[in-house]
């Protein structure tokens, strides 16, 4: 059964105008820690639910994870500072299997923080992020400092290449020499990563969100499709996953 930590917020470093990376204190959840889980934080001191956070970074007794604001919970989030502690029920959730060679990592928007975590444990041969534009790019100087090659692909041309994800994926794709792909992000790029992983016939792993309650498997808010063995199967993105082979998704 995952337990329940109470960190300590060591810092809150804000990266846009929306995004904050928040570092946490807690040797046992950064011990414990894979790539692709994420924790369940609560998020005040009302009614509230948990809310769902990708784990960022997990070294020396430091947990980090990078939160976009949405809404009341994010909100809140975002405004703690250090000192102060937090309600973190984790880490949950299957993770990405890393027991390839030569991995490429997708991420987009905010679903780029988990990847670099992916992109660290895995030595990552290339990392390919897309973002919105300039103003909302974060974390490119630590994959840089983790991977081989990263592209960035921004919607609106501000930042490097004009487009999606899709470009750079497909020529590394193309020039083969790839054993995996890993990727995070909203649906339509997951999608399009795994049609493009599918054609160059490259394993593909996709990090899924989904609303979530309990994050622990018992309540079936964040139940997704999937099809195993030619069967549809509803599966929980809480504890099935958020990690799922590709293949097994239904978009
Ligand atoms: C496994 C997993 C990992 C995640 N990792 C991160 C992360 O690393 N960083 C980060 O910033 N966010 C992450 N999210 C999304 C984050 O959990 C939601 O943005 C957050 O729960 C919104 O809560 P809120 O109270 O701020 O907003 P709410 O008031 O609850 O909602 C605000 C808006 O966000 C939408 N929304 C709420 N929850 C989700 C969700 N789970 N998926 C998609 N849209 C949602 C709502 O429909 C609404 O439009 C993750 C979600 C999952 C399921
Ligand atoms: S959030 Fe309750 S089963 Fe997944």
């Amino acid at each position: 059964m995952p337990e329940t930590y109470l960190p300590t917020v060591l810092d809150n470093r804000r990266l846009t105008e929306t995004v904050h990376a928040l570092r946490l204190q807690s040797a046992e959840l950064a011990r414990a820690a894979r790539p692709g889980q994420f924790v369940h934080i609560k998020c005040g001191e009302g009614n509230l639910l948990r809310r769902p956070v990708s784990i960022c970074r997990a070294e020396d007794g430091v947990l980090t994870v990078v939160l976009e604001v949405r809404g009341e919970g994010t909100r809140w989030l975002s405004q703690r500072r250090a000192g102060d502690m937090l309600d973190v029920l984790g880490p949950l959730g299957r993770g990405f299997d890393l027991s390839h060679k030569n991995i490429i990592v997708v991420g987009g928007g905010i679903g780029v923080p988990p990847m670099l975590f992916a992109a660290r444990a895995a030595g990552a041969k290339a990392a390919v992020l897309g973002f919105r534009s300039r103003e909302n790019a974060i974390l490119a100087e630590e994959f840089r400092d983790v991977c081989e090659a990263v592209y960035i692909t921004t919607d609106d041309g501000s930042l490097g290449e004009h487009g999606t994800v899709a470009g750079p994926l497909e020529r590394l794709l193309r020039e083969g020499g790839c054993s995996a792909v890993l990727a995070c992000g909203p649906r339509p790029m997951l999608q399009a990563a795994a049609a493009l992983a599918e054609t160059y016939k490259v394993p593909c792993q996709v990090s899924l969100e989904e609303r979530m309650g309990c994050g622990v498997g018992a309540c079936l808010v964040c139940a997704c499709k999937t099809v195993v063995d030619g069967k549809e199967k509803m599966r929980r993105v809480c504890k099935d996953g958020p990690v799922f082979p590709a293949e097994e998704v239904v978009w």
